[in-house]
């Protein structure tokens, strides 16, 4: 049967590989980004697709016009996929407010504040997956200069076992990816020179089985999809 799912950050790398993957299987996805440009290729790949795409070019961090959005065009929400993320390399002694606030309003504040706000459209069973990273999971490996981003993904750790706690009396479950390395824009930056473990085409299609079938046997958990580190 059709979902109803939003992507966030489908511009480019995962989010866009998942959504063309999502709209292939049928389901009707409102896919967010700031990029036009992006946005407007992927509708090209999906244009002779089953599924429905739905684009909106615009910042995340505007909650309440992206819930705007939602309630307009999905009317309802089975599968709320928080992929966008910022980040940021730089060494721990220069970093400043601003940019931390940056990298925590986009990997934190706004996955948190987007499911609250969604609340009261979200399905009976419905599931939101956050993507995170391995980065951010106690005892892995650390790397120099990704503090505010690895820290920001450990937050939305602990956030996804919360909100499962939080959501459990509407019957909307939460779970959590913690991604090794994939081929994308945002891991060359990490990682210069480095091969990733998996293809972003890969990784997406392990993210859609999950979204679509995990929950809610597993629920409030972080789960580590990775074999390299980075
Ligand atoms: N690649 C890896 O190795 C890896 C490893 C672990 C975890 N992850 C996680 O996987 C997810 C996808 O990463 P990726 O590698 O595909 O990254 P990416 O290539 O940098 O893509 C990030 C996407 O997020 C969007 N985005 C960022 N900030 C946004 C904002 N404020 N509003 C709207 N959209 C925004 C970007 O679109 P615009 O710039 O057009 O807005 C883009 O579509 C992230 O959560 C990342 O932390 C990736």
């Amino acid at each position: 049967m059709a979902k109803h799912i939003l992507v966030t950050g489908a511009s480019r790398g995962l989010g866009f590989h998942l959504t063309r993957l999502l709209v292939h299987q049928g389901h009707k996805v409102l896919a967010v980004a700031r990029s036009q440009e992006g946005l407007l290729q992927l509708k090209q790949d999906c244009s002779a697709m089953k599924g429905q795409l739905i684009l909106q070019a615009q910042d995340i961090n505007n909650v309440e016009e992206l819930v705007q959005e939602v309630e307009r065009e999905l009317q309802t929400v089975d599968v709320l996929i928080n992929n966008a993320a910022a980040f940021l390399k730089k060494e721990f002694t220069k970093l400043s407010r601003d940019e931390l606030q940056r990298i925590y309003n986009t990997n934190v504040f706004t996955p948190l504040l987007l499911v609250q706000q969604l609340l009261p459209l979200f399905n009976s069973h419905a599931h939101i997956v956050n993507i995170s990273s391995v980065g951010g999971v106690q005892g892995s490996l650390k790397f120099k200069e990704l503090l505010p981003y690895s820290s920001s993904k450990g937050a939305l750790n602990i956030i996804t076992e919360c909100l499962a706690a939080e959501l459990d009396e509407h019957l909307v479950y939460c779970n959590a990816l913690a991604l090794g390395s994939v081929s994308t824009q945002m891991f060359k930056k990490a990682f210069p020179g480095f091969s990733a473990g998996a293809s972003p085409n890969e990784m997406a299609k392990y993210i859609a089985h999950f979204a679509l079938n995990a929950a809610p046997l597993i629920n409030g958990k972080v789960i580590s999809v990775s074999h390299t580190n980075p």
